[in-house]
């Protein structure tokens, strides 16, 4: 009797190169605050991470997240520099436009077309601002809302939107522009600016008291990134903003009331009205839009972690207790 042989089992067929699973990497092209917010996520996924920023103390501090980082100034800067952009399969941009400049980025016209074109990148995805909306008379805007931009940067802002969604014509990239609301989260917010202002300059205080109808917390904005990811996006546009456009005033008189209860000496110094923005006037100032966040909704399907600037503020409250550690006046 010929004894029963068990079949062996069939080997597994050969991997084909082509086919085996590409490693995700992403390249930032500016990682300021969100970059930097979204390049530490995706490294804790397991993602490689390479960015720009425009000096050797901030291309230290993106290497010690463990980023590859290169210092480029996209006015002066060479796109040939940055090796690591073409093994990217995806792209973030971050860098803003430049006020008589224009996108600095889309001034390398070609040079940016023939690197993006053979290379890896997939998705691309660009941070733009729901300044580009303009005055709209107090309306309900959505992506398809004609848009309206009067300053000098919210001009160039809507030029660089073009650019970018016409730069490559590729069926196969997924593209997106995502318009974000006044961005806040850990490090920046109406409680950062709180504690700061004893020894905030003049300057600086300006630039935190820029007006934002709309807002959205840096997590949000990193949610919204990771959902169209998700999705193939054939140049869509996206506001991102949460669900409560509150008056500037209103968010730092919470912001105050939430610091005074916890920390109840922390701030010492009176609130300076130019400097926070509890002018009367600004109160009375009627909002020029009101930003929709339908589509993020719907087509992104993002469910915000913080619909309202008061469970961000809470939560960003609740991380200086949990870390033990309050804002560093001195930065
Ligand atoms: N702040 C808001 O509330 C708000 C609202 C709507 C939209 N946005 C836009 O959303 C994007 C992300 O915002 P964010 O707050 O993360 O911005 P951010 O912190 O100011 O980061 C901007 C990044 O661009 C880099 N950069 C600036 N000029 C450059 C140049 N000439 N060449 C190369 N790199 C340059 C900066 O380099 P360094 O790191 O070296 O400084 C930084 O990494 C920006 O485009 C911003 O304008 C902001």
């Amino acid at each position: 009797m010929v004894p029963s042989t068990t079949p062996k089992p069939a080997p597994p067929p050969p991997v084909a190169a082509a086919s085996a699973p590409q490693p995700r990497h992403m390249f930032v092209f500016g990682a300021g605050f969100v970059g930097r917010y979204v390049s530490e996520r995706l490294l804790a996924q397991g993602w490689q991470v390479s960015g720009t920023c425009t000096s050797a103390a901030k291309k230290r501090e993106l290497e010690a997240l463990g980023m590859c980082a290169s210092v480029f100034d996209a006015t002066e800067s060479n796109l040939a520099d940055l090796q690591s952009l073409q093994c990217a399969t995806h792209l973030l941009v971050s860098i803003p436009p430049i006020l008589g400049i224009g996108d600095p980025l889309l001034n390398l016209n070609e040079d940016l077309k023939r690197t993006l074109s053979h290379g890896n990148v997939q998705w691309l995805c660009y941070l733009s601002s729901t300044s580009v909306y303009g005055d709209c008379g107090g309306a309900l805007v959505d992506e398809d809302h004609v848009v309206n931009p009067k300053s000098e940067s919210a001009k160039l802002r809507h030029t660089a939107e073009k650019g970018w969604l016409n730069l490559i014509d590729d069926p196969d990239l997924s593209a997106s522009i995502l318009r974000l609301g006044g961005i806040y989260g850990p490090g920046r917010s109406a409680l950062d600016t709180l504690v700061k202002s004893n020894s905030l300059s003049q300057r600086q205080k300006l630039r935190e008291s820029k007006q934002y109808t709309a807002r959205i917390h840096v997590a949000d904005i990193y949610q919204a990134i990771l959902a169209s990811m998700s999705i193939r996006c054939a140049r869509k546009i996206f506001n991102v903003v949460d669900d409560d456009p509150a008056p500037r005033a209103e968010v730092f008189a919470f912001a105050r009331s939430l610091i005074e209860r916890r920390y109840p000496d922390l701030i010492t110094e009176p609130i300076d009205v130019n400097s926070t923005g509890f002018d009367s006037q600004v109160r009375i100032i009627p909002a020029k839009k009101r930003v929709s966040n339908a589509r993020l909704k719907q087509e992104l399907g993002v469910e915000l972690l913080h619909p309202t600037y008061r469970s961000g503020l809470q939560s960003i409250l609740d991380s200086w207790q949990a870390e033990s550690k309050l804002p560093d006046r001195n930065r």
